[in-house]
């Protein structure tokens, strides 16, 4: 099988391709990547003369590059976006043109070759929910609230009108927040991790008791994994950590495991509309897939921490961005 991958040079799309060229030896990458400040290739690095992957750098947008990629692959799977809310609130023009032009770009070449097609997307386009109300599933209702989430979102919707329209054969997954080895540290998690290590205080947004479901990447990876082998087309799988957490229990953790105390933690002014819970039922994709995350969030931050210990120079060269999760 050859797989296009768009934008594996970043955090879930490295991961991606590393869980693949693994796992599975016949198969063959493609990663189509434009190396925005999220890009690097360092984290691929020990692919780059094996025979099996191949690095184009080009844009998603531009369907003179993707066009001949995607005819000579068998599956896509799209990664490829503006991915940091914080920067989508400041400056939002490239988040509608690589999430929402870049993935209709990618449709349109998918039905040309009538390629199958996996769009990777967030539990972001759902909005936010109350303390008491059900987690989200596939059933609920979008109700994105960032100019990030609302690029999501209508990505989603123009991947499903291909699968109406033109019968494309398309699987849509919707998860939550990722967290592992080669995330940019610009938000939460990684840079929590990357000032302690540097002796800086954490940045704790309002009162640090929003709250997200986090999801180890490898967890997430194999999921992907099955939707392409295995999902049904046209469907959509919601993934998720089982591991809701206020951000401040996060925090905590992390000055636990790197033995600071709390006097780290800096709480600064919230973000614009912050959305105060996210939650998935994962389920269906259980139920029909057989798949659940095997890493506790325990277990997967304290992985992650000796990840950044043990990959100082990875981090240290990566220039830290200004933004907080
Ligand atoms: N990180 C998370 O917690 C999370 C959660 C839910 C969903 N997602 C989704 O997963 C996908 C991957 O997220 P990530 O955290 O790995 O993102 P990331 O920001 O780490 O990586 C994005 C990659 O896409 C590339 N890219 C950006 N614009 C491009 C363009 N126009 N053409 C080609 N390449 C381009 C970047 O260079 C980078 O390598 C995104 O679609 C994101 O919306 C992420």
């Amino acid at each position: 099988m050859k797989i296009l991958v768009t934008g594996g040079a970043g955090f879930i799309g490295s991961n991606f391709i590393h869980h693949i060229l693994k796992k599975y030896p016949e198969y063959r990458i493609i990663n189509v990547d434009i190396l925005t400040y999220a890009g690097n290739l360092e984290n691929l690095k020990v692919w780059e003369n094996d025979e099996r992957y191949r690095f184009v750098k080009g844009n998603v947008t531009d369907a003179n590059v993707v066009d001949p990629l995607v005819a000579e692959s068998d599956v896509v799977v799209h990664f490829a976006a503006e991915s940091h809310v914080d920067r989508s609130i400041v400056d939002p023009y490239a988040f509608i043109d690589t999430n929402i032009k870049g993935t209709f770009v990618l449709l349109e070449s998918a039905r040309k070759y009538n390629k199958r097609f996996h769009h990777i997307s967030t539990d972001e386009v759902f909005g936010a929910l109350g303390p008491e109300d059900a987690p989200f599933d596939e059933n609920t209702k979008y109700d994105p609230r960032s100019p990030y989430s609302a690029s999501k979102a209508s990505s989603d919707h123009l991947v499903r009108s291909y699968f109406h329209t033109y019968d494309l054969p398309v699987t849509i997954s919707n998860c939550s927040n990722n967290y592992g080895p080669y995330h940019f540290p610009e938000k939460l998690i990684p840079l929590a991790i990357t000032n302690l290590l540097e002796g800086k205080t954490v940045p704790v947004y309002g009162d640090g008791f929003n709250v997200r479901d986090w999801l180890y990447v490898e967890d997430h990876c194999k999921a992907i994994d099955l939707i392409i082998h295995q999902g049904i087309i046209g469907e959509t799988y919601c993934i998720g950590g089982a591991s809701e957490r206020e951000n401040i229990w996060i925090v905590k953790k992390l000055l636990e495991l790197l033995e600071k105390d709390e006097s780290m933690i800096e709480y600064v002014k919230d973000r614009a509309g912050h959305d105060r819970r996210y939650a998935i039922n994962f389920s269906k994709i259980e139920r029909e897939l057989g798949w659940h995350p095997e890493v506790t969030l325990e277990d997967g931050l304290t992985k992650t921490v000796e990840w950044f210990r043990e990959n100082e120079a990875w981090w240290k060269n990566i220039e830290s961005g200004t933004y907080k999760e």
